[in-house]
């Protein structure tokens, strides 16, 4: 049985792009077979953080929930552009960057079964361990699909007033839908602050195990979604929270 994790927040621009990449590249250092699923429909990204350009996108998830291709058509082994060698592997699902494509699922309404049958199919074709969910900020369609079918939930937050109302209301909707292991990354954290008061505070507001409490990091920021920063950057502190918070999610 694979294990299945959805990254959201309320709010865009928090990070679970690049938090998904990351620990998809460190499970599969440990020699995991993962795969990532980008639902972000409406504004899909991940797949530059692994360097599948555009014109390499051929099936994209749009296609399978329209019931024009099979999942596997869709999934695409990035292990080879992961920027070092790792023992396992990757495979991303990537949504469509078309323009055509993401105004279609917007105005259309599709069978909202594809979606879990399709991760489940995906978990079985390629054997996999673990499979991430990037996600849309807010709540939508795929969004509340793949928390149902999560077995765990990672929500991440900045230590922003706008963040911190807007996380409540994604820690109620996965309380209503059952989500069995619902954890907190802060991310975004200045350095000057107190990051044990952090967690402290932010366990505290929404009573849930928080994962971790990652700095703002110039050196993230100055790799601008152009790589895996892990495997860029082994030696990193960032890099070694990155580990511990892997290790947690997956104890
Ligand atoms: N800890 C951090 N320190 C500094 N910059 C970060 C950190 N985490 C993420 N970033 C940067 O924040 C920006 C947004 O990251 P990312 O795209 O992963 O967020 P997202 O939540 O997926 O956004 P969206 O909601 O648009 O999908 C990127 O430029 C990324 O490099
Ligand atoms: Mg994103």
């Amino acid at each position: 049985m694979a294990t299945i994790i959805s990254v959201h927040s309320f709010r865009g621009g928090t990070g679970k792009s690049n938090t998904t990449a990351n620990i998809a590249a460190l499970l599969a250092a440990q020699g995991y077979r993962v795969g990532v699923v980008d639902t972000d429909i409406q504004s899909p990204g991940i797949h530059v953080i692994f360097g599948l350009d555009e014109e390499q996108i051929g099936r994209a998830l749009n296609d399978y929930i329209w019931g024009e291709c099979e999942i596997e058509e869709a999934v695409y082994d990035v292990t080879p552009m992961l920027g070092a060698p790792v023992s396992g592997q990757v495979f991303l699902i990537p949504a469509s960057v078309k323009a055509g494509e993401i105004a279609r699922v917007l105005q259309e309404s599709y069978d909202p079964g594809m979606l879990n049958d399709g991760i489940q199919r995906a978990v079985e074709a390629f054997d996999l361990d673990v499979l991430l969910i990037d996600t849309h900020p807010g709540l939508n369609e795929e969004t509340l699909l793949s928390i149902a079918v999560s077995d765990v939930l990672l929500v991440i937050l900045r230590p922003d007033q706008q963040d911190y109302q807007g996380t409540g209301v994604t820690v109620d909707v996965a309380r209503k839908l059952g989500v069995p292991r619902l954890l907190i990354l802060v991310n975004k954290v200045p350095q000057s602050y107190d990051s044990e008061q952090v967690r402290h505070r932010v366990e505290e507001a929404y009573e849930a195990e928080v994962v971790a409490v990652l700095p703002h990091s110039d050196d993230l920021m100055a790799l601008a979604s152009a790589g895996i920063f892990v495997l860029r950057y082994p030696d990193h502190s960032l890099t070694t929270l990155y580990r511990q918070m892997t290790a947690r999610l997956m104890a």
